[in-house]
């Protein structure tokens, strides 16, 4: 089959079967890791000919349409070029959530939910009026999640980029959660008034000598504000920290992402800043991914 051919029409249109495995090696010639490119290969089908993974499962001798095939060879073509498939569906499962992923704002990942989990984990009373800062929200998929678990909770989101406070409404919408949140662009919290009982961030932690080596799908469709942390990958855990003391409530908890090798660092700046460390959460593969730490309670 000739390499810009992903389907050989002079055989008739490919069976479902036969999209998949075309797909999939063309994903493995751009460089996509074989498993991955066979997840890939069968997400995008499904999108392309609105399948479920039981229509795929059950039927896939089943022929592709000629609309179906011309909708797949596009999304092939996009994620050979190393796009990835949520920002090729503008879309993406987050928690319990299927959320909008924005053109130019974080794609949120799996590791995150690790975060989500931490603070629920470590929120005593799911029914308490809390009042949460998300700082940094790119597309709102930490905040979304913590509403959606927390029904009597109100939220504010921050962002400096004006896409990713977009990002953040559209998903807060999408969600149905918007009355109960306000988002603001700014920096970190700089502008902001008032204590918060959680405060949660995912801030950008890719040390700046390391962004020219991520992956593609990373490094072109990421925007780079959401990703470098500047020389040591710890500059935006500095800012924000540093202001715990004054935006956290007396026994309120802040929760934060980190990379993989950076939990040590970041307890130690939230030691200096008189938080106690309460948890330090692993990830599904393993890697310390996030650390949370109490204020002091009120002195009695
Ligand atoms: C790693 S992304 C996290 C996005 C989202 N919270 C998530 O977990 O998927 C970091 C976010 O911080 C934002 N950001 C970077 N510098 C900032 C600053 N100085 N003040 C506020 N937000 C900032 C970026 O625009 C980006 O949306």
């Amino acid at each position: 089959m000739p390499r810009d051919r992903l389907f050989d029409s002079d055989g008739g249109p490919p069976s479902r079967a036969e999209a998949v495995a075309a797909v999939a090696a063309r994903l493995v010639d751009s460089g996509v890791g074989a498993q991955e490119a066979q997840d890939d290969a069968r997400a995008l089908l499904r999108a392309a000919a609105g399948l479920s993974r039981l229509d795929l499962a059950l039927s896939p001798q089943a022929a592709l349409t000629p609309d179906e095939t011309q909708r797949l060879s596009d999304f092939a073509r996009r994620r050979a070029a190393r796009e990835p498939v949520s920002r090729i569906l503008g879309a993406r499962g987050f928690w319990t959530l299927d959320l909008t992923v924005a053109p130019n704002v974080l794609d949120p990942r799996a590791d995150t939910e690790t975060l989500v989990e931490t603070v629920l984990a470590l929120t005593d009373d799911r029914n308490a009026p809390l009042h949460i800062l998300d700082l940094g929200s790119g597309s709102g998929a930490i905040l979304c999640a913590l509403l959606s678990e927390l029904p009597h909770a109100t939220g504010v989101a921050v962002d400096l980029w004006a896409p990713a406070c977009a990002a953040t409404r559209q998903n807060l919408a999408r969600c149905g959660l918007s009355r109960r949140a306000h988002v603001l662009r700014g920096q970190w919290g700089s502008a902001l008034a008032g204590v918060f009982d959680i405060i949660v961030s995912n801030p950008p932690y890719v040390r700046a000598g390391d962004m020219a080596t991520l992956d593609p799908e990373v490094r072109l469709h990421d925007p780079a504000l959401a990703l470098d942390g500047g020389a040591d990958g710890l500059d935006c855990y500095r800012d924000i920290i540093a202001d715990l003391g004054r935006l956290l409530a007396p026994g309120g908890l802040a929760a934060f992402e980190v990379g993989h090798d950076q939990a040590a660092s970041v307890c130690a700046l939230l030691h200096a800043q008189n938080l106690s460390v309460s948890r330090i959460s692993r990830d599904a593969g393993g890697h310390e991914r996030v650390v949370a730490a109490r204020a002091e309670p009120q002195a009695s």
